[in-house]
């Protein structure tokens, strides 16, 4: 199985253009995955879909989305907001209010995670978030099951994009998944940055976004004297593809631009990947 990610699309940064920046670079990853072989098998947006949650942006979203040749999952981020996303997406199940939902349809059961407070950067997740992945937990233990979320429950390094461990929502759900082996992965977006660690034990992965992405800074910051650091870099918009191979997710993220081609699988390379090819079956 195939899990396609964008994240991080930021749809309506330049409102009332209908060619803004970050439509073209959604387009060419979305370009990127539906002429890939083998084709994905589903898509996860994993928040930030737009960049001030109005109606409008949802609705150039669904436009953009309704062609796709795989069903989309979406989880909402910072920016959205639920009342205009649920308007324009009113097929995406909730949970007491919240966008949380469980896709169990292929051999992974996807359990997508609402961590939105509206008018907070960080991350959330509540008493009835937590009860709700709590139970799903409980359901159907011998299935493998991967976590999709807005915000890594991680630190980062990037001063200003941390998450601070110690938050109660982080202790929340690193309490609600532990001892859960049947959890094989988590992938979020939110950083602007492609990142791999873990946490409470599984794999998470985070993908960098289909919008501008967040320069690599370890360097502490100071709030009261801006240094000039670089802070967005337009590097090319970002995918991640996650291949379940039946035991293990295995995680890769790609870039969605002209590839300078150096060489190509033609007869000068056939020894080399009869070769490689040969060990395998040793
Ligand atoms: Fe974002
Ligand atoms: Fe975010």
């Amino acid at each position: 199985m195939l899990l396609a990610q964008v994240t991080d699309i930021h749809l309506g940064f330049d409102p009332d253009n209908p060619v803004e920046f970050n439509r073209k670079r959604l387009d060419h990853a979305l370009k990127l995955l539906c002429e890939m072989t083998p084709r994905p098998d589903v898509l996860l947006a994993t928040g930030d879909l737009t960049d001030r949650g109005d109606q409008e942006s949802y609705r150039q979203l669904k436009n953009v989305l309704s062609n796709l040749p795989f069903p989309v999952y979406m989880c909402l981020g910072n920016h959205d907001m639920r009342a205009p996303f649920r308007e324009q997406f009113p097929q995406v199940p909730t949970a007491d209010g919240f966008v949380q939902y469980e896709i169990d349809d292929g051999p992974l059961r996807l359990l997508i995670l609402d961590t939105l407070e509206e008018g907070r950067h960080g991350g959330a997740f509540c008493e009835t978030r937590a009860k709700w992945l709590a139970d799903r937990l409980a359901e159907k233990q011998d299935k493998p099951v991967v976590l999709a979320l807005h915000h890594p429950p991680v630190e980062s390094g990037i001063a200003w994009m941390n998450t601070n461990p110690h938050e109660p929502w982080v202790q929340r759900l690193a309490e609600t998944i532990a001892g859960h082996d049947q959890i094989k992965g988590m992938i979020t977006g939110h950083l602007h940055r492609n990142v791999s660690t873990s946490f409470e034990g599984t794999s998470l992965s985070i993908c960098a976004s289909t919008a501008p992405q967040v320069a690599l800074d370890l360097d502490p910051i100071d709030p009261d004297h801006p240094d000039g650091r670089n802070m967005i870099v337009a590097d090319p918009p970002a995918v991640a593809l996650h291949w379940w191979n039946g035991k293990q997710l295995i995680t890769h993220f790609e870039t969605a631009e002209e590839h300078v081609m150096l060489a190509r699988y033609d007869e000068s390379l056939q020894p080399l990947v009869r070769a490689l090819l040969a060990e395998h079956r040793e």
